[in-house]
């Protein structure tokens, strides 16, 4: 056997024990380099490999060809292990460490309520409306037929924007049922889940921005039973099945007649009260109805609002309507 076969074998086996060798991806650079490069030993033995005479070529050839693939294969081994070892932490993990417990999140009770309240609605086909909380005169007062002297339209009870036009704070979700009914023709089976604004200072019963859930049905032939029996089927569903509700007349200028609702149950005992007042309502004034261009004498209707916090503050108990706005952890967890 030549000289130069017999050199191959120590010379790969050289190569292969410093590949092995190299500690970090550096040394390992070095090591290729030293071997592989341009300069290389085995790069050099590769270029001897042309002046051996002919007979000796083809097993000098298959030899070489072997062995760069064995330093090829061990150098493409070392250097996976280099880089797992680098990408792992410098520190050792303990993994016996306990995790790390994620906190899950929940609905706002006041979110819980609303959601309720409007699957409720939806059972027997209501849909969801929305509409601008930044409103004009028209659409929270006018058109629901409240006359300019009305104590609700003073600046004691509504903030005004100072714009040109002048715009409000919807003081009600009662606007909305103008610009429904602007919008489409009847029939109408609407709810209205939605923030209002009052210039009330803030105390146990009282906050400057809260909730209300306005609804709104019109068809032909719409009477007070469909609406005592809505409104009954919605809060039973909401409530509890204990409750006790009546209606006692009231007015308002969108409605005739109108009605306040009460209502009774364990909860309302547990808060000190037999009865609460929950909801205002009535049926649609034949005034609104010309506002929007329905005909009074065809369509026929009914509506309400009420306040979703007075409704949480029934169900949980709750006592101080401001527990809602403070976004403490410890009130919160309990819903
Ligand atoms: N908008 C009234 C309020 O803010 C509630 C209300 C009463 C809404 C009668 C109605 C209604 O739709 O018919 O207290």
């Amino acid at each position: 056997m030549s000289e130069f076969l017999n050199e191959i074998g120590p010379l790969t086996a050289t190569a292969l024990a410093e590949l092995g060798a190299a500690g970090d991806l550096a040394a390992l650079e070095q090591v290729k380099g030293r071997w592989l490069g341009a300069q290389g030993r085995f790069t050099g033995l590769m270029k001897q490999l042309g002046r051996l005479p002919k007979e000796e070529k083809p097993a000098a050839g298959k030899a070489m060809n072997e062995a760069k693939a064995a330093l090829e294969a061990a150098l493409a081994g070392r250097r996976g292990e280099l880089e797992l070892l680098a990408s792992l932490p410098r520190e050792p993990t303990d993994f016996t460490l306990p995790g790390r417990r994620r906190v899950m999140g929940r609905l706002h009770p006041l979110t819980q309520a609303a959601e309720d309240i409007v699957r409720s609605f939806r059972r027997i086909g209501f849909v969801v409306a929305d509409g601008p909380e930044v409103e004009d005169d028209y659409h929270c007062f006018d058109a629901l037929a409240t006359p300019a002297d009305h104590p609700a339209r003073d600046t004691q009870d509504t903030f005004y924007l100072d714009t040109a036009p002048p715009r409000l704070l919807r003081t009600h979700t009662s606007s909305v049922q103008i610009r429904v009914m602007e919008k489409q023709p009847p029939p109408v089976r609407i709810i209205v889940p939605g923030r209002v604004y009052r210039r009330d200072n803030a105390d146990a019963t009282h906050n400057p921005t809260f909730h209300q859930i306005e609804g709104l049905y019109v068809d032909r032939g719409v009477t007070v039973g469909d609406l005592k029996g809505t409104v009954e089927f919605v809060f039973k569903a909401v409530l509890g099945g204990d409750v006790r509700i009546r209606f006692r007349p009231h007015y308002f200028s969108y409605t005739e007649p109108s009605y306040e609702i009460d209502f009774s149950s364990a909860a309302t005992r547990a808060l000190g009260k037999e009865w609460l007042e929950i909801a205002g309502c009535g049926m649609v004034h034949p005034q609104v109805f010309e506002n929007v261009g329905y005909d009074p004498e065809e369509w026929t209707g009914w509506a309400f609002g009420f306040g979703i916090e007075r409704i949480a503050m029934i169900r949980h108990g709750i006592r101080d309507i401001r527990l809602f706005y403070e976004n403490d952890m410890r009130f919160l967890r309990q819903f």
